[in-house]
């Protein structure tokens, strides 16, 4: 029997009709609403590509039962920029090279937002490194990424 949930993305509401209520947040973000920007690597909660804010804190969208989240407030990389601006974050990874092939990128920024929103990120490279580690980047761009966020925050 079909499942019917609200959820609140990047400002919009959406009223979805689940046909599989194990479906994943991940997959209907991509293949229901089309916000293709958040990507899937593993599908399995290892990399970090899929990584959205649910109610302001990161979360794996690949691990999460979109049914879970009925009635939250979901921000993906398309809700970050307002009105023809960057995002802080995002700019801070192109001014600091925060990227090589770019698929990891959505899922770094969003971690990125998500740790300064938490405020636990300081000026100290290596709890920075730490908040980021769920986070992978095939192309090994940490120092970048790293540098990113450091610049974000000021
Ligand atoms: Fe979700 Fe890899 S796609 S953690």
């Amino acid at each position: 029997m079909p499942l019917s949930i609200s959820l609140t993305i990047n400002g919009n509401r959406h009223d979805t009709l689940l046909d599989d209520a194990r479906a994943t947040l991940l997959d209907v973000l991509r293949e229901r609403i089309g916000l293709t920007g958040t990507k899937k690597g593993c599908d399995r909660g290892q990399c970090g590509a899929c990584t959205v804010l649910v109610d302001g804190r990161r979360i794996n969208a690949c691990l999460t039962l979109a049914a879970s989240v009925d009635g939250a407030t979901i921000t993906t990389i398309e809700g970050l920029a307002r009105d023809g601006e960057l995002h802080p974050v995002q700019a801070a990874f192109i001014e600091n090279d925060g990227f090589q092939c770019g698929y990891c990128t959505p899922g770094q920024i969003m971690s990125a937002v998500g740790l300064i929103a938490e405020g636990d990120a300081g000026d100290d490279p290596e709890r920075i490194r730490e908040g980021m580690s769920g986070n992978i980047c095939r192309c090994a761009a940490y120092p970048g990424i790293t540098q990113a966020v450091l610049d974000a925050q000021r």
